[in-house]
């Protein structure tokens, strides 16, 4: 990173998302949108979701951001310690999305090998392996979580889980119109929930990543659009992958409160 990078300044309007890859992060970005517009979807469907909340970590992302005006969105999977310097005086709003680890390990796998320069593993065994050593696109899991989770209590910091995103979507947008101070009326409500739905999204090409297919990404191996569901791995990991998952994650989590975390 550049010291221009480290320079980077957040303001208070900013709203950044962050997220360890594969947690829903593009969801968000589509519920936020959808939010600034009140539910209109005009944005979502003509301008890509790289560009409506640039990745404050590549070259482009970064471009975008420096010399945008007004409030910003922006997404990043970054370790809270790569933040720019400016990120801890800043009250920029942070909402941190967390997803069960083992459907982020089956998603990650299925996505990453799709990826261009990004090393897929040979199988769902050798990205497990990878992905508790810390050896996988923006590092381990677990230190994502310690480092973020001490903010969790600020004001300018919301936790959602994609587990409760999906049980109750409705209350999860309400919560994040509240933080953000906005008010929605029901049929821009409805809106939001009716655009931003797996299959909206899977069906818009500015938010399905057909526009990088060849580019950035292989879709004939992989999509961003994939199942969306919770409790995947089921069918993917074997009894003694999640055995092994559960006793490390049991000894690595054992410093922070389980009811954060709302997965089996
Ligand atoms: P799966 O691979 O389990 O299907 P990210 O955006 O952080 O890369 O996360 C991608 C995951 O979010 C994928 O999970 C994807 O299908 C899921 N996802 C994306 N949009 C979604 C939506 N509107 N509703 C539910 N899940 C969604």
């Amino acid at each position: 990173m550049t010291e221009e990078w480290h320079n980077f300044l957040f303001t208070d309007e900013d709203v950044l998302l962050l997220t360890y890859p594969k947690s829903g992060t593009h969801w968000m970005v589509e519920i936020l949108c959808l939010i600034r517009f009140k539910g209109d979807p005009k944005w979502i469907q003509s301008v890509p979701i790289w560009d409506r909340s640039p990745w404050l970590e590549t070259n482009k992302g970064f471009k975008v951001l420096k010399d945008q005006k007004g409030p910003r969105f922006m997404s990043s999977h970054l370790p809270i310690q790569f933040m720019p310097k400016s990120f801890s005086n800043a009250k920029v709003k942070v909402i941190y999305v967390i997803r069960n680890p083992k459907d982020v390990i089956v998603s990650g796998h299925l996505f990453w090998k799709g990826v261009k320069y990004v090393q897929g593993a040979e199988s769902m065994e050798q990205y497990f392996d990878w992905f508790l050593q810390g050896n996988v696109p923006y590092g381990s899991w677990f230190d994502h979580i310690h480092g973020w989770m001490p903010r969790r209590d600020q004001e300018n910091f919301l936790l959602l889980s994609y587990e409760e995103l999906k049980r109750d979507t409705r209350s999860s947008v309400q919560k994040i119109c509240q933080f953000l101070g906005m008010e929605l009326r029901p049929e821009a409500l409805d809106s939001v929930l009716e655009n931003s739905s797996f299959q909206a999204m899977k069906d818009n090409k500015m938010s399905n990543y057909s526009l990088m297919d060849g580019i950035a990404i292989d879709l004939k191996t992989t999509t961003m659009m994939r199942k969306g569901v919770c409790g995947d791995w089921k069918n993917h990991l074997t009894v003694a992958q999640a055995e092994t998952f559960d006793e490390i994650y049991q000894e690595k989590m054992k410093d922070l409160p389980s009811e954060l975390f709302p997965w089996e």
